[in-house]
């Protein structure tokens, strides 16, 4: 028998991240707290939070340090944050975050034009930060992950090197990173890429093979998903709602939808821990942080099919 709370896939949830920096308007910071919280009550173990970035660049994320301590406050919470640049992790740091993950491209051009450094200087960011979390106390010291943006292709360079890609991931271990996942940043993975890219993965570097990102921009996402489960990937990014998506493409959606994952998930039999009447409650609150805001799902708009059940053994519910 398994033990209660005991999960096979984490879903870590990036909206307040990844979906609240593409929408221009800031959701108040009182409403990110309790969106946060309801969806920790509704299972969720891992929320990246925010970002800690230039406030001029993106002011959505100005509260950060606030959202950060609010989290840190939540039973059970992993609280994951972005950071850039050493400057970005000191800030995490002081706030407590427990994990920081950096956004390391593989594409030379959309390095430069999301966050001015080659890959090459973006790798030795985390080396840097790494060094400094060496020297804090164990109970002060976020672990450091990346997600390698643009793994499967990048919008503005095309295809990108799958050796380069490797070469990367192996570097970043180098550089002390303690896991290193691939992002589908532009949204143009497909299944068959994404199951040999994870499988080269784990092959290149081991158990620190870390989170597969997907957007859904042209629909194959939760298609990556299952792909990505064939090659033993474990931990899942996702959006609620599948808030974000471009604002100079319109009708693209952004990450793949918590709500459509979970659900997938729990029925092929995969524990998340993770109650879906409760997640699709906490839609609500961005509702009232960002009215009018687009939200996507097909699970919210159909409901859960008659007889459905979670996977056996999942967390109580
Ligand atoms: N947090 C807050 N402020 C920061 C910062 C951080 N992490 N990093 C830099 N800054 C400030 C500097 O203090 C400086 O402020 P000043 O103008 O008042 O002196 C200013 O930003 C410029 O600093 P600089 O180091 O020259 O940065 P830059 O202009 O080369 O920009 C980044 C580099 C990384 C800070 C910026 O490109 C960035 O924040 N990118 C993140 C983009 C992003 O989040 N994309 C989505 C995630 S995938
Ligand atoms: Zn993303």
């Amino acid at each position: 028998m398994s033990n209660p709370g005991e999960i096979d896939v984490l879903v870590s949830e990036v909206g307040p991240r990844d979906g609240l920096q593409s929408i221009r308007r800031a959701m108040p910071t009182d409403v990110k707290h309790r969106w946060i919280a309801s969806l920790a009550t509704a299972g969720l173990r891992e929320i990246e939070i925010g970002s800690f970035v230039s406030p001029k660049l993106l002011p959505q994320m100005a509260d950060a340090e606030e959202v950060a301590r609010a989290a840190r406050l939540i039973d059970g919470l992993t609280v994951l944050a972005l950071a850039p640049n050493l400057k970005g992790a000191e800030r995490g740091i002081a706030a407590g975050v427990h994990k920081l993950s950096f956004p390391v491209s593989a594409s030379r051009e959309h390095s430069m034009s999301n966050i001015r450094m080659t890959p090459e200087q973006a790798v030795d960011q985390v080396r840097q930060a790494v060094e400094l979390c060496a020297t804090l106390t164990p109970d002060h010291r976020p672990s450091v992950e990346v997600g390698i943006s643009t793994a499967f292709g990048c919008a503005v360079e095309g295809a990108v090197s799958e050796d380069w890609v490797m070469k990367m991931a192996a570097d970043l271990v180098d550089a002390g990173a303690e896991s290193v996942g691939l992002s589908d940043t532009a949204g143009c993975a497909n299944p068959v890429q994404v199951k040999r890219m994870f499988l080269r993965l784990r092959r290149e570097i081991g158990n620190m093979a870390g989170a597969a990102h997907f957007h859904n921009t042209r629909g194959q996402g939760l298609a990556n998903v299952v792909a990505a489960l064939d090659a033993g990937v474990t931990t899942f990014d996702a959006s609620q709602g599948g808030l974000g998506g471009c604002p100079y493409a319109p009708g693209a959606t952004g990450n793949i939808v918590t709500e459509d994952l979970v659900f997938l998930l729990e029925s092929m039999g995969l524990r998340t821990g993770i109650d879906l009447d409760r997640l699709i409650a906490a839609r609500a609150i961005i509702l009232e942080g960002l009215p009018g805001e687009p939200l996507y799902g097909n699970l919210p708009a159909a409901g859960l099919p008659k007889g459905f059940s979670y996977a056996a053994g999942g967390a109580d519910r």
